[in-house]
């Protein structure tokens, strides 16, 4: 059907679109009550009112539920002090294993003075984008530190772990690629899919064989495809086979991208994480992420490899275009951790001998601790939420802070108290822990609020 309007010369076309315009505001025009009535009618109060949102009716759902099985919410406690192997809660000292202090080095009297000096000179913020306002001796230093750790050409540091991930999937990739992750992969991965219009594909845990059949059936029908997985699995502390993914990636001339969240600091004689552990040169990855809010105490996320990587990503990941730069202060912080977990590997190998000591405990004691290899992520599933919410409290008593990891973050019959172990417990800490949860197991979870 040809259009009407198509026929008519200039001024005819302007005088019918206007007659058209006020019959259509003429409805809304000519009796205001009833609009308004059937505008109310027609859209959903769940649609304008952030109390009526599904979101918020489950946030309600769950605190009904928790009230109802007469436990409080392990979410949003106040702790005191800086978080290491001991935290304040309730003005009670308790041995904390809710931290990602790994290594000990938030709240070390070096990188503090560091630090401290950095804010007398730099304030307290970048202030603005590093592209456009200019950046600081700080941001350049830290990045080169970085990229000589991974002995790759260049770094860049963004302001969150989370966004690093999200800005850096977004950025590299678009509709006509893949991303194929390992099933437990983090959310800032899968957000960053998402946000990329990428297909997503999914692969078994650690599964490098199911892996090398999925690409082998779809390398053909996508541009660029990059491989995710992460150097240390944070619910479950395993970590996969580098040498196997590498050498995929190889053979399907498909990126790959590990995060390095939890194995910086943890695996490698001296923290250097996966490549170091397996022995591989990290020029054999093509994206090393990572977090500054872990091992290296502080707060942001990196991204290192090669020099057209990162100018990519200087130039066009909106969240490091358009966002302010990390505080110089914290980057003099974050590069002096760097520095110390290089100068005393002694940090790594008592963490790691931390993690094997509590893992063998908790296995003599008939604890269940999934995959874990006794790193610095060791889990002990209590199957159900209610459980690890109520074991967490009962240990919260016994002056344990542990948190539990329920449902959705893991399978409804996963959930789990999840132990992060760093290099400065100690082994009447790690005893005693152990000790704890088996005896309340064994006894029974208690029912009441604790
Ligand atoms: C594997 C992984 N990647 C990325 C992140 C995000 O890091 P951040 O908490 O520093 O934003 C986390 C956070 O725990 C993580 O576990």
């Amino acid at each position: 059907m040809t259009n009407p309007l198509v026929s008519l010369d200039k001024a005819a076309k302007q005088r019918a679109l206007s007659k058209i315009l006020k019959k259509r505001r003429g409805k809304f025009e000519g009796n205001s009550d009833v609009t308004a009535r059937r505008l109310e009618e027609e859209v959903p109060e769940t649609f304008y009112h952030f109390d009526k949102f599904a979101e918020y009716q489950q946030i309600k759902m769950h605190k009904a539920a928790a009230d109802h099985f007469l436990v409080n919410s392990p979410f949003f406690q106040v702790h005191d002090g800086c978080a290491r192997d001991t935290t304040w809660i309730d003005g009670k000292e308790v041995i904390n294993f809710g931290t990602y202090n790994y290594l000990d080095l938030n709240g070390n009297p070096e990188i503090n003075a560091a630090v401290s000096n950095a804010i007398e000179r730099y304030g307290v913020s970048a202030s603005a984008s590093r592209l456009v306002a200019g950046e600081r001796m700080p941001h350049q230093s830290l990045e080169q530190a970085l990229a000589k750790l991974y002995n790759v050409d260049a770094a860049l540091t963004f302001v969150g772990g989370h966004s690093t991930n999200v800005n850096t999937i977004a950025t590299l990739l678009g509709g006509k690629d893949l991303v194929i992750h390992d099933q437990l992969i983090h959310n800032s991965i899968k957000q960053g899919v998402l946000l990329s219009g990428a297909t997503r594909q999914i692969f078994p845990h650690n599964d490098w064989k199911e892996l090398d059949g999925l690409l082998s059936r779809s390398r053909h029908r996508f541009e660029k495809v990059l491989i995710c997985i992460e150097g240390l699995y944070s619910m479950d502390g395993d970590i996969p086979d580098l040498k196997r993914f590498v050498e995929i990636s190889r053979k399907y001339n498909v990126l790959l991208m590990v995060d390095e969240a939890h194995s910086l600091g943890v695996l490698g004689d001296t923290g250097k994480g996966l490549a170091e552990h397996f022995g591989i040169d990290p020029r054999e990855v093509d994206i090393w992420m990572g977090t500054m809010s872990k091992t290296l105490g502080s707060c942001g996320g990196y991204i290192a490899g090669s020099r057209a990587l990162i100018e990519i990503l200087q130039y066009s990941a909106p969240g490091f275009v358009y966002s302010v730069g990390m505080p110089p202060a914290l980057a003099v912080g974050v590069e002096k951790a760097i520095e110390l977990m290089l100068r005393e590997p002694e940090r790594v190998s008592r963490l790691k001998s931390n993690g094997q000591y509590f893992l063998s405990l908790a296995k003599e004691h008939g604890l269940e601790t999934g995959r874990a290899q006794g790193f610095n992520v060791i889990p002990v599933v209590t199957g159900n939420s209610l459980h690890a919410v109520r074991l967490s409290h009962a240990l919260l008593k016994e002056g344990i802070a542990v948190s539990p990891i329920v449902h959705p973050a893991v399978e409804e019959n996963q959930a789990r108290l999840r132990f992060f172990i760093t290099s400065s417990h100690n082994e009447n800490q790690l005893r005693y822990t152990v000790e704890t949860v088996a005896k309340l197991i064994k006894e029974g979870i208690p029912q009441q609020a604790l």
